[in-house]
């Protein structure tokens, strides 16, 4: 007899999000494989996390008037449009809770964070990828998948794993073009790392029209992926609805306070980008002198095509890291079996890696 219940239609289809990897627990190890912050949090975050402590048998303010007060303030946006989760993940799941049906259509682009996917499936929806040029989304390609059927389009600016973004001009003529009952989600987990003068995060597009959404965390320039931390600023009748299925409590006290800190504390931000930007650089130029390929990004890592490296396989040079105690980001899941994806860390982190690929790739070369 059958006696497994049936889950909804597409959950089966799903293919479980697999993180990036780290050690052991206890023993010393470099990290590098999930795109955390370099720098760590901001000291204030962590004395507000500390000094949470005292509240922790008390539910949290189910508004998190705090924190949004914190968003509102520095992006000058309106705090009865913003939502905050658990996790940008969270937001962008309620997002396909919310207005997904089965059936509908859902467009991101071929290399795109591969949570899309997964929320689509989920929801009976039918994920459609388009294609990119040079590892980049393309705007054409995504127009020409819309359909009647089409309800949501994600994009993340900058993507990951490709690091590649989408400049202001090209994200408003993504928009122009689509019809007005789709939603556009522009996820902006790594908006704080680009310096680039044509880029934004799309706050503009969401305070004048009623159909595009921008999602934030404080995964990444913030560092505090472990509390769980993302935000949105959707227009009012988004709100309405993200707040109907959202759950209760969803942001812990000690993620407000620490999430309220870390926000206000401009300089860490600073520093940390600033970190990031002098670093990229100097990976970029070092690994391309390598003779590797590296895919010009404007996020908190980079993408390395080891294709045309003489004798040189990805996976077993991921495997001579990993035995070193140094992990990195093998994306195969994102169909590209020759890259491998690097975290921007620490000087010292940064410095060993390079070090380690530098020896590998000499000692391998015939
Ligand atoms: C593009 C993108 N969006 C969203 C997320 C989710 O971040 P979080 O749930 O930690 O806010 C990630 C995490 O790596 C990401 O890369």
């Amino acid at each position: 007899m059958n006696n497994r219940i049936n889950p909804g239609p597409g959950i089966m289809k799903i293919k479980p999000y697999v993180g990036g990897k780290s050690g052991v627990i206890g023993k010393k190890s470099i990290k590098l494989s999930s795109n955390e912050s370099a720098l760590g949090p901001s000291s204030h975050a962590k004395e507000a996390f500390l000094k949470s402590l005292d509240s922790l048998a008390i539910y949290p303010d189910g508004q998190q008037y705090a924190l949004k007060e914190a968003i509102s303030k520095n992006n000058n946006i309106d705090v009865n449009q913003i939502i905050c989760g658990a996790g940008s993940d969270e937001i962008l799941t309620l997002i396909g809770n919310a207005y997904l049906v089965p059936g509908d259509e859902v467009i991101y682009s071929e290399h795109a964070f591969i949570l899309y996917k997964i929320i689509s499936l989920a929801n009976g929806a039918i994920p459609i990828a388009a294609t990119e040029k040079n590892l980049k989304a393309d705007v054409d390609s995504m127009l020409n998948l819309i359909t009647p059927k089409t309800k949501i389009i994600f994009i993340a600016n900058p993507n990951n794993p490709t690091g590649t973004y989408l400049s202001t001009g090209e994200i408003k003529r993504l928009h122009a073009n689509i019809p007005e009952n789709i939603l556009l989600v522009i996820d902006g987990a790594y908006a704080e790392y680009v310096i680039n003068s044509d880029y934004d995060s799309g706050i503009e597009l969401v305070s004048n029209y009623s159909n595009v959404v921008i999602t934030r965390t404080f995964s990444k320039v913030h560092a505090l992926a472990s509390l769980r931390i993302g935000w949105a600023y959707c227009p009012n009748h988004i709100i309405e609805v993200l707040n109907r299925i959202r759950g209760p409590f969803n942001v812990s006290i000690p993620a407000i306070m620490a999430g309220e800190a870390a926000m206000n504390d401009n300089e860490h931000v600073k520093n940390s980008v600033d970190h990031n930007t002098k670093w990229r650089d100097y990976l970029y130029n070092h690994y391309t002198e390598l003779g590797i390929e590296v895919i010009p990004s404007v996020a908190n890592f980079l993408l390395l095509n080891f294709k045309n490296v003489e004798n040189i396989n990805s996976n077993n040079l991921e495997k001579y890291l990993n035995d070193k105690n140094i992990y990195i980001r093998n994306v195969k899941d994102y169909g590209l079996p020759t890259h491998l994806r690097i975290t921007i860390g620490s000087e010292k982190d940064n410095k060993t890696l390079l070090e380690e690929i530098h020896k590998y790739v000499e000692g391998n070369r015939l």
